[in-house]
């Protein structure tokens, strides 16, 4: 059998540069390798955790399939579809919140880092949490085991949701019998923290991002943004701790990058650097970002592919959930 590659994004902003390059990108690299089956969808109810306007929510969703295929994700060669789609994921979260242990979920990364905010302004510990936040890493486990996935090509922060799964399968296993396998994650070790237009790590909650899709000028804009020292133009620049570097590197030619590092040696104003890095990350994006926008304004095609692919999920994953419910004696 085929080994099984899976990954999911959550509509809760726009896609930017540290989605892309974190995740995207490699779990796109892992796509053309055609031994591997392929799944990838929009984890849409995942993201309901956070947005709470209906508007914004189908906006969203639709931008991360759009975002997929616009970045050359061929949906006939995978099975691309959206979470919501396939009711059997969530038969089966309710499965697994029966062998996941309280402490466990206690201890995931975004519940606790809300609790510690809490704590620190002395509010109710669990101020602002809702169940679904509670219960991600769950859910997050139901999307991954329903398709026997070996491999998961994530962000650096969602490690320990993979191995909150390995967990959850282990505990299932050594009640019912081997059922599930256990998934690996996989990360972009070299790119693993972009940093964003402060310098801290990329993320919607720093609003420190460069969305991917932006428009020319504000992408421009954006890129003039990113912060800098006050080196004069002609003194010789570190490349290694410079932000401008290290997302030019991810868009260049290796050649570009090797004349850019020795243009840093030499030194290179930061106005200049800049304008290069818009150049190089303009000429890759100028293409997915049409096909983007395309894809936007037809969001028919974009249910008619995603009903295709939830088609072929629930191949999948209607039998598997039947030989699930008789493991465990509902029926
Ligand atoms: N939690 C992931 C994120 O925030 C999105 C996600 C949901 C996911 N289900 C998944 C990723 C299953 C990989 C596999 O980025």
């Amino acid at each position: 059998m085929k080994k099984t590659i899976l990954t999911g994004i959550k509509p809760t902003g726009q896609v930017h540069l540290g989605n892309y390059i974190g995740a995207i990108k490699p779990a796109l690299e892992l796509a053309k390798i055609q031994e591997y089956k392929q799944a990838y969808f929009v984890a849409d109810y995942h993201g309901l955790t956070k947005i709470h306007d209906a508007k914004e929510f189908r906006h969203l969703s639709y931008g991360i399939a759009a975002t997929w295929l616009a970045l050359g994700l061929d949906a006939d060669k995978t099975i691309f579809y959206r979470q919501s789609d396939v009711p059997e994921i969530f038969e089966l979260n309710w499965i697994f919140s029966c062998f996941a242990s309280k402490g466990l979920m206690n201890r995931a990364h975004a519940y606790k880092s809300i609790v510690d905010s809490n704590k620190q302004h002395n509010r109710d510990v669990d101020f602002g949490v809702n169940m679904g936040i509670y219960n991600y890493p769950i859910l997050m486990t139901a999307d991954i085991l329903m398709f026997n996935t070996e491999i998961v090509p994530v962000g650096k922060d969602q490690v320990q949701h993979v191995e909150i799964a390995r967990d959850i399968a282990k505990n299932f296993n050594n009640t019912y019998g081997e059922t599930f396998g256990l998934p690996k994650y996989k990360i972009q070790e070299s790119t693993a923290i972009l940093p964003g237009l402060d310098g801290r790590k990329m993320s919607k909650s720093y609003n420190n991002t460069i969305p991917i899709f932006e428009e020319p000028k504000k992408l421009e804009k954006l890129i003039n943004k990113i912060k800098t020292d006050s080196l004069p133009p002609d003194a010789p620049k570190d490349p290694h701790t410079s932000i401008i570097f290290m997302l030019y590197k991810e868009f260049a030619s290796p050649s570009e990058t090797q004349q850019m590092k020795d243009q840093y040696l030499n030194g290179i104003g930061w106005g200049e650097a800049k304008a290069e890095l818009f150049k190089v990350m303009n000429r890759f994006l100028e293409e997915p970002r049409e096909k983007y926008n395309e894809l936007m304004a037809s969001t028919g095609t974009l249910d008619n592919i995603l009903q295709e692919g939830a088609e072929k999920a629930r191949g999948l994953s209607i039998p598997f959930l039947k030989q699930i419910k008789r493991k465990i004696g509902v029926i």
